[in-house]
């Protein structure tokens, strides 16, 4: 049986893709620092084991890869948000946001390294459409986003030689917490206006395309930045104004 492991599994994102993985009859390691939500969700689920950990914590991410000899899938999905103006962004913030969205990345890829060698196996980053293009307030979120884009590449460049893949999926607006936590009903208005499809995604939709970078159909690719955004990214300058 193949074995993902999927961090910020708790909930949202994470726990779709746990889901999917578990649909298709991997093993699934769920990963999260949320104790109560991470036990009551793998409690409800079969072939799944459960560690509590903060991959923003070096100590508790090498424990994690004392755990593993081989491993198939590494799934770097925990992330956080917090949206505000540069000059209100200090350092404590900043790096708020970027021990977890890129430190984490980093660590827990590089502590996994050897299991995932064993395996020749793939790595998915999550990203975001704020890694993509330059918004008001993300500063630090939307830069860990592209640091995550920039940190795949290189891993998919370096592990290559190792047979292990790397790419990065880059989610549309999904009505998680994490995202209704600063997603105000214009903010919601504007991303449906925005994006050719008019909607927000759901968490399915992105565990799929995570799932499928995983599976041995992408087997050649590596190193791909993909959107999973209902047009939004493809959009460039174009108006919604000027839409028929
Ligand atoms: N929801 C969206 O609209 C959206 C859009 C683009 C990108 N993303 C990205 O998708 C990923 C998942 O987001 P989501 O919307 O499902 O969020 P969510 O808040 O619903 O879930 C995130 C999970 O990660 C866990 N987590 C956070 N920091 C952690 C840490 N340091 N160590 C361990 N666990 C940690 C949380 O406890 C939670 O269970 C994030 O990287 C996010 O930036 C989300």
């Amino acid at each position: 049986m193949k074995t993902a492991l999927v961090t910020g599994a708790a909930r949202g994102i994470g726990l779709a893709t746990t889901k999917e993985f578990l649909s298709k009859g991997w093993h699934v390691v769920m990963v999260d620092r949320d104790e109560e939500a991470l036990t009551s969700e793998a409690s409800q689920l079969q072939d799944v084991t459960e560690i509590l950990c903060d991959v923003s914590v070096p100590g508790q991410v090498a424990d994690i890869a004392k755990k593993f000899d081989h491993l198939n899938a590494l799934v770097n999905n925990a992330g956080v948000a917090d949206f505000g103006p540069i000059e209100e962004t200090d350092l404590s913030r900043w790096r708020t946001v970027m021990e977890t969205n890129l430190d984490g990345v980093f660590m827990m890829t590089q502590a996994l390294t050897p299991a995932l060698a064993a395996a020749k196996g793939a790595i998915v980053n999550i990203a975001s459409i704020s890694g993509l293009r330059a918004s008001t307030l993300r500063v630090a979120y939307g830069t860990s986003k592209a640091g995550v884009m920039a940190l795949t590449q290189q891993q998919a460049v370096e592990l290559g030689e190792k047979g292990i893949r790397a790419n990065c999926v880059c989610p549309g607006p999904v009505r998680t917490k994490l995202a209704m936590a600063v997603h105000t009903q214009d903010i919601i208005d504007a991303y449906h206006d925005a994006i050719p499809l008019n909607r927000y995604g759901s968490e399915d939709e992105i565990a799929n395309v995570i799932t499928f970078l995983c599976s041995e159909e992408a087997s050649f690719v590596t190193g791909q930045i993909i959107s999973v955004d209902g047009g939004f990214e493809a959009t460039g300058i174009g108006l919604p104004a000027l839409r028929t």
